[in-house]
């Protein structure tokens, strides 16, 4: 695992620096400040979780390196800020991403309510094909819950997105919606493999296996 926010040598520097991977897929988790996205970035990385809430400030990446099908994709994770005021410069970082976590507290309405302005900050602000997964957090808080998982469903089909309730803090689904995420991104690029509509268009044909790539044509993971 690698952060922007580590120092010195070590095994995550050598991760985020380690050129042998198949493809790199960026991803960004957005929704609403104290929604759990750092929590959730970090029990998937760590495996580790904090009652401690200290709101992100601008922006901060980790790195994670998974397989599919042999072949090694390292996830470059942009865990963004919340708050409004950061708004600027985090959608500075969607261009380019090829996924989205969407994440909103079951237990704050609000959040959810959020959830369709997130949407459409992502189709002004990145790649038309980029794949989301709507994520209702704190599953483990279910007496205080606000969002009925139905109404979830209904939103989460209506934009087109992948949905799950999972718990940063219990780590109930976390893993299972990162697989996902990269699930739909390799679905996705491999139907884009031959048109113009993804941003590997002019990528095609390069070597799969011989050079690394951050925006990887026809996906054979
Ligand atoms: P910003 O950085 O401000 O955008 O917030 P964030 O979305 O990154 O929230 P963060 O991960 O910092 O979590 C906010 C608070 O919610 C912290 O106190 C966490 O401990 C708590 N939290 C996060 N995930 C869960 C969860 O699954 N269950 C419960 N009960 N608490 C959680
Ligand atoms: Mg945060």
């Amino acid at each position: 695992m690698a952060s922007a926010r580590d120092s010195g040598a070590g095994l995550e520097e050598r991760d985020a620096a380690d050129q042998n991977f198949d493809y790199m897929f960026k991803v960004l988790i957005i929704g609403n400040s104290s929604v759990g996205k750092t929590s959730f970035l970090f029990r998937y990385t760590d495996d580790s979780f904090t009652s401690a809430f200290v709101s992100t400030v601008g922006i901060d990446f980790k790195v994670k390196t998974i397989y599919r099908n042999d072949k090694r994709i390292k996830l470059q994770i942009w865990d963004t800020a919340g708050q409004e005021r950061y708004r600027t410069i985090t959608t500075a970082y969607y261009r380019g991403a090829m996924g989205f976590l969407l994440i909103y507290d079951i237990t704050s309405q609000d959040s959810f309510v959020a959830v369709q302005d997130w949407g459409t900050q992502i189709k002004t602000y990145s790649w038309d094909n980029a794949q989301v997964v709507l994520v209702g957090n704190k599953l483990d808080m279910e007496e205080d819950r606000q969002v009925p998982t139905e109404d979830a469903q209904r939103l989460a089909k209506e934009l087109g997105f992948q949905f799950f309730e999972a718990s940063a803090k219990d780590n109930v689904n976390v893993k299972q919606v990162f697989d996902k995420l990269v699930d739909v991104i390799c679905e996705n690029l491999s139907e884009n493999v031959n048109s113009d509509a993804s941003p590997s268009a002019n990528h095609k044909g390069a070597g799969l296996k011989d050079t690394p790539r951050s925006i990887p044509g026809g996906c054979a993971c």
